[in-house]
């Protein structure tokens, strides 16, 4: 199967040009850093506060990058779950969370200086995607930006969990 086949996805010339030209473009003193924030239990923890609050609008919890505004933008932000992103060095991840992508939707996050805790927290995280369980996944849920919609949404299944009467929109068709 060649690169030229049909079933590739539109576009991933483009992708894969930008790619490399972004990985030839990450300074040689980051690529080469190794994560110096010991990836435990409280690092991931505060992490996945940072990235559903932050990152999850683009990415998603689990990193597939399967949002609204992750399917609206060009290029997309890549589900974080695959060999394209597991197979970059700390240091490149780094790069990209502080200073973002440019011409692309990905803003730079952090905070000056090149020990930016938070940061290689996410790194942490980002390397822990693939083996997310479905109770950290809710926790971050819990967590993600909210509108009025989505938590009047909330309070009515659980509402309706707890007993109460079922949502307006889950009213049981009339049959004749
Ligand atoms: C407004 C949308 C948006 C937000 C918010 C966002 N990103 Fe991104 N991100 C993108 C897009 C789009 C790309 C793909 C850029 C490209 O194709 O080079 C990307 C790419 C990345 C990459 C590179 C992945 C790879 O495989 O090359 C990393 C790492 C990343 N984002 C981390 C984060 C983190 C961490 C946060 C939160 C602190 C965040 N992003 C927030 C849109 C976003």
């Amino acid at each position: 199967m060649g690169p030229f086949d049909a079933r590739a996805e539109p576009g991933w010339v483009e992708t894969g040009v930008a790619r490399a030209v972004r990985t030839w473009t990450v300074p040689a003193k980051y690529r080469q850093m190794r994560n110096p924030v010991a990836c435990d239990a409280v690092a991931l923890a505060a992490a996945r506060e940072h990235w559903a609050d932050h990152c999850a609008v683009c990415h998603g919890n689990n990193g597939s990058g399967q949002t609204m505004f992750g399917r609206g933008m060009y290029p997309k932000p890549p589900d974080m779950r695959t060999d394209q992103t597991r197979t970059q060095s700390d240091g490149e991840l780094y790069s990209t969370i502080k200073y973002g992508v440019r011409l692309t939707g990905m803003p730079a996050f952090g905070e000056p200086g090149d020990h930016d805790h938070s940061s290689w927290a996410l790194v942490c995280l980002i390397r822990h995607l693939p083996e997310m369980t479905p109770d950290e996944e809710l926790a971050m849920r819990a967590m993600n930006p909210k509108t009025e919609a989505d938590r009047e949404e909330e309070r009515q299944e659980e509402e309706f969990l707890n007993g109460g009467t079922p949502p307006a929109t889950a009213t049981p068709v009339h049959r004749h």
